[in-house]
């Protein structure tokens, strides 16, 4: 058998459809938008369809959509695009975010508080024993110098889907500015900005079968941030330099068929991810199991293995053909265990025993089977390497 790819939430495979469209846009269309000549007609035509096509899949305006380099870009700017246009006038800004956010916007809030003491403050919540942020926590957290929250809609590492509706109601009410950091549950689990009350929402191409590199930021109409880079015009002046045309041209279409397959491909992958999670569970007793497997996104499984090494069991894994992860920093040497995890209450040990399959888009039936029963064997083995 192939080698089997069980790490979709790290990133995915390119589509063949999106990477025809993006040798397209390298080779044939590789205009600039801004030329007045057609190579530049037709890159600008391009361009807009691609805008048209991203603000589509979450109800917003072609004039809400900037592309950017990634989903980190998008969640650094919408921190930092907020924080300095009050932090440069001496004004205090705190914001609302929570412990298990991605360290695009976890480690931005870190920085600017150490950037700014006395001015940036960050409430970093922690989630329930679900692993879910309430609306009650943010309400709990307001302060008088709350500008922003930020929740994000699907965690990267354990699935739990945010109710970000209910978060994004109580913001608008109070007149808070609130971002989604999207980049797991774009085009996966349904999006409308307006009826959610987003103001702000990021996005990633590499997660759904697109390109890396590429990636946008949603921003309201009438919420004002500052352009997170200068120089020419490109992006309205919000995000300047010439476009990433074939990025943006493969994002748009992977978001497009992403978008489209949705009713067939979510119930798929999630059944393929139940399917592991049976052939583990009967096969490996003493685990505990950090997804919510009735209401969270049907493609992420994320397991303790009590007793088992998770960079071990990852190693083995990988020897078998199996690539997996594990929530755990590598740095320095040092594998410090996962801030999700631990923000979901396990221990460290136990953290740094767990494992996250993602299911994704061509994971087979096949794939799934075989891979529960080296999970099995190397979790026994490694157990009694232990005892
Ligand atoms: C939840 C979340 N936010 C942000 C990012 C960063 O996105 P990108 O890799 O496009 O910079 C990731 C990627 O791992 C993610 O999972």
């Amino acid at each position: 058998m192939d080698r089997i790819y069980l790490d979709n939430s790290a990133t995915t495979r390119v589509d063949k459809r999106v990477a025809d469209t993006v040798y397209e846009y390298m080779t044939e269309k590789y205009g600039n938008p801004s030329s007045a000549h057609s190579f530049g007609q037709e890159a600008k035509y391009a361009l807009d369809d691609a805008r048209e096509k991203i603000a589509k899949v979450i109800n917003a305006s072609v004039n809400e959509i900037y592309f950017t380099s990634g989903g980190t870009e998008a969640d650094n700017w919408a921190v930092k695009g907020l924080a300095d246009m009050f932090v440069n006038h001496g004004h205090p800004v705190h914001i609302i975010t929570s412990e298990y956010e991605h360290s695009a916007v976890y480690a931005m809030c870190k920085h600017y508080t150490k950037l700014f003491p006395g001015l940036f403050s960050a409430t970093f919540l922690n989630p329930d024993s679900n692993g879910s942020i309430s609306v009650a926590m943010v309400e709990d957290a307001i302060t008088e110098n709350t500008k922003l929250v930020s929740v994000m809609h699907v965690n990267n590492e354990i699935g739990i889907i945010n109710d970000i509706s209910v978060i994004g109601k109580l913001c608008r009410t109070k007149n808070i500015i609130f971002h989604t950091d999207a980049v797991q549950s774009f085009t996966k689990v349904p999006i409308d900005v307006k009826a959610m009350n987003i103001d702000i929402l990021s996005a990633s191409s590499h997660k759904i079968y697109g390109p890396k590199g590429v990636g946008m930021l949603y921003l309201r109409k009438k919420v004002a941030l500052l352009p997170n880079q200068y120089g020419g015009h490109q992006e309205s002046n919000m995000r300047t330099g010439t476009e990433n045309l074939p990025g943006i041209a493969g994002f748009a279409k992977a978001a497009e068929i992403s978008f489209n397959e949705i009713n067939e491909e979510i119930p798929r992958i999630t059944e393929l991810r139940n399917k592991l999670y049976e052939l583990i569970s009967a096969g490996v007793d003493n685990i505990i199991v950090n997804s919510d497997l009735e209401n969270g996104y049907g493609g992420i499984l994320n397991i303790t293995f009590p007793g088992v090494e998770g960079e071990a069991l990852l190693l083995s894994l990988d020897l078998e053909g199996i690539a997996v992860s594990t929530g755990s920093a590598c740095s320095t040497g040092q594998i410090t265990p996962s801030r999700v995890l631990l923000a979901i209450g396990r221990t460290p040990e136990e953290a740094q025993s767990s494992i996250r399959f993602s299911v994704g888009r061509f994971n087979t039936p096949e794939e799934i089977e075989f891979a529960a029963q080296k999970v099995i064997e190397n979790v026994k083995r490694l157990r009694e390497m232990m005892n």
